[in-house]
Parts: structure tokens; sequence; C-alpha cells
């Protein structure tokens, strides 16, 4: 039996953020590994949307609750018991929070320190991951990756909200659940998660490129982009769960050794611009066209790249797909979603492409 099947199966996996992209392709993983999944958060964040598009609900424990509500998401968790749990809801979008800068540190912040309160406060839990983003670090805009252990920072509110997640659980893991006392004063390893852009079928996310581009395509419009030279890591969203889940699993089986902050970005030449990634798109999906317009005064980073050694070699993590598959899988499955046939057997299609990143 595979590792991970081996750790999850009949596990009970608290799962924040299960409506959203990346929460409904883990749910769809973490059922096909036979865990039990509670999934906590507010509704699907677009419409459409990967989580009605895959039925998700039916098979798993699906609570409609707000990660700042903390009574609702004690008493959720307290009734489940979960073994590990894994915090993906966030407000995650870095334009809405130059608009809504207190709706991203509320949702992104205090969401954060809920669900780590509530760690502590559920007995069962023994692990849990957080979600933040490779934007939490300071962006010196140079040429090296970025290590685990360099200073959090963020120009704009989004990704300043996750460089504070970061020190939130940094704060949590020294002063609650420390590796040293584990098995001691208490049981739980915790540890955050890092990982760039994601791409991948079922993202309908604004402001989001390869969704714009979709968007775009499918109504013969031309794509509008906004920095066509912003060089960014890209990477097919079956990495970084892939990533999370291996950090989860080892987290529940030798606790405190794998505590603390891991990168999990694409390999080297994972790294494309803006440009590169939309002319493949469009290549793949067969026509279509695009024109550049200004970004106004909003700040876009152009140059973020994570060092992922340290997942390499402890948690034996390495990105499967380059850019070029990632965007193959991600266009041809929104290819099947906007045909009649095709969506017909969409959900087949995705745990497939969940099975083939496995073997
Ligand atoms: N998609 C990416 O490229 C990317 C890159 C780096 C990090 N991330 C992080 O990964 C996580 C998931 O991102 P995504 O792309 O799936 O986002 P998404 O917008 O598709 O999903 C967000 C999820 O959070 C839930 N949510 C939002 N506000 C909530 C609240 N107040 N209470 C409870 N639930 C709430 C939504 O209902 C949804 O389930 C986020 O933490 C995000 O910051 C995403």
């Amino acid at each position: 039996m595979h590792l991970l099947e081996q750790n999850y199966r009949d596990k009970k996996v608290f799962l924040s953020g299960h409506t959203g992209f990346k929460g409904t392709w883990l749910s769809l993983w973490l059922q096909w590994l036979g865990a039990k999944v509670m999934g906590y958060s507010l509704d699907p964040p677009s419409m459409p949307n990967m989580f009605e598009t895959m039925n998700v609900a039916p098979k798993l424990a699906h609570i409609r609750g707000d990660v700042r509500d903390f009574n609702k998401l004690s008493e959720a968790a307290a009734r489940f018991e979960p073994d590990i749990v894994f915090h993906l809801a966030a407000q995650p979008l870095v334009r809405l929070s130059y608009k809504n800068p207190r709706l991203t540190y509320d949702v992104n912040v205090m969401g954060t320190v809920n669900t780590l309160e509530m760690v502590r406060n559920t007995p069962s839990v023994r692990a849990a991951v957080i979600v933040t983003s490779d934007k939490c670090y300071e962006n010196r805009e140079w040429v090296w990756g970025y290590r685990e252990d360099e200073p959090m920072g963020g120009r704009d509110p989004y990704s300043s909200s996750k460089g504070c997640c970061e020190l939130v659980t940094s704060a949590f893991l020294r002063s609650f659940f420390p590796p040293e006392e584990y098995g001691r004063t208490h049981n739980v390893a915790i540890a955050s998660a890092r990982a760039g852009n994601v791409i991948g079928g079922g993202d309908w996310g604004g402001d989001r490129l390869v969704p714009d581009c979709i968007r775009a395509l499918t109504r013969d419009e031309e794509i509008v982009l906004r920095s066509p030279d912003s060089v960014r890591p890209w990477q097919h969203v079956l990495d970084p769960l892939g990533g999370y889940l291996a950090l989860g699993s080892l987290l529940l089986t030798d606790g405190p050794r794998f505590a603390g902050a891991w990168n999990f970005g694409p390999s080297e030449n994972g790294a494309w611009s803006v440009k590169e990634v939309v002319s493949e798109v469009i290549r793949l999906w067969g026509k279509g066209g695009y024109r550049v317009e200004s970004t106004g005064n909003a700040h876009e980073a152009h140059l973020l790249k994570l060092d992922c050694s340290k997942a390499g070699k402890y948690l034996g993590w390495r990105p499967r797909y380059d850019v070029k598959t990632a965007l193959a899988m991600t266009v041809e499955w929104y290819r099947r979603f906007y045909s009649d046939e095709g969506k017909a057997t969409l959900r087949d299609f995705t745990v497939d492409q969940i099975a083939a990143h496995v073997r």
C-alpha cells in the first residue's frame, strides 16, 4: 500500500477552505486515500466552481462556517475529533486585499489564530498544516530562491497577511507546541506550507491568470494582461498538495521532527513570464489572442522563487510536473468542462489526474 494511503486511510481530517479550488482538489485526494473528511468553509468563491462540479459534498461532513467564528469552528472540531487539520481557508486575492485590507487581515490572520487555538483545545488533534504562500517572504526581487528561515514581509495586504500567518504559526509552535516538549506537555506537531501560484482545472478565481485566460477564450474575447513580463513560479495544484499531504503524514507518524516551515515550489525552470504562460494556453486551446493594459497603482512583485531543498531532502518531495505539462493538464481539464461529453466524465478524469500523480 502507498505510504500516503497507509497514513490517511480512516484518519479524520479537518479541512478549512474545502469549497475552494485547492481545497476541493485536496478533499478529492483525501477521499481517494480513504480518509474521513470534515470540511469547514464559506460557500465556493465563484460560479462555476470546482466544489459543485466535482460533487464532493455528499461524501464528506460539510460545514458552512466562517473561520472568524471561533465558537462554531471549535464546536465543529470538538464534534468531529480530527486527527489532523489542514487550514486553507483564506481571502487569497492580492487585488481584493488592496480594496479590502481589513477583511483580508481578519480572515487570514485571525482565521489562523482561531484555527491554531482550536487545535490547542481539541485533544484528538495530533498534527496541523497551515497553508500560507510564497508571498509571505520579504521579496527582495533577487535571483535566488527564498529559504524557510528568511524574513517574512509582504508589501501588499494579502502578502503581508500571509507573512503574519507564518509569524502566528511560529509563535504557537514555540509557545504551545515546542518540539522538545512533544510527548510530555503536548502531543501536537504543527507546520506551515508555502507554495507559489498554482494552476489546474477547476479554478475560476478572479484576477488569476489561467482562469482569466479561460474566461476570455470561452467568450471569444481577447485576454487582458497587466504585467506581461512578471516572472512567477507556476506549478500544477497537485504538486504542492502532494507536499502538504506528505508533510501531514509525517507530522502524524514522526511528530515534532517535521514541525516548522516548508517550501513547496516548482523546479528551477518553473518560473515563466505571464506572457509565456498565456501564449502556451492560447496554443493549447487552439485559438485566441491577448493585449496588454497598464497596472495602475497596484504594485506587483517581479520575481519570486522558492528554495525547496528542505522538502526534497527531508520529505522526499519534488515537483512532478514542469510548467508545460501542468498547462496541458489544466487546459485539457477546462476543455472537458466546456464540452457536454467531457463534463459527464470530468470527476473520473480529475481522479485519474490524482492517481497519475501518485504513481
Ligand atoms: N491558488 C493559488 O495560486 C495559491 C497560491 C499560494 C497560496 N494559496 C493559498 O492556498 C489556500 C487556498 O487557496 P485557493 O486558491 O483554493 O482559494 P479559493 O478562493 O479557491 O478558496 C478559498 C476557500 O476559503 C474559504 N473561505 C474564504 N473566507 C472564509 C472565511 N472567512 N471562513 C471560512 N472559509 C472561508 C472559501 O469558502 C473557499 O473554500 C489559501 O490559503 C491561499 O492563500 C493559493
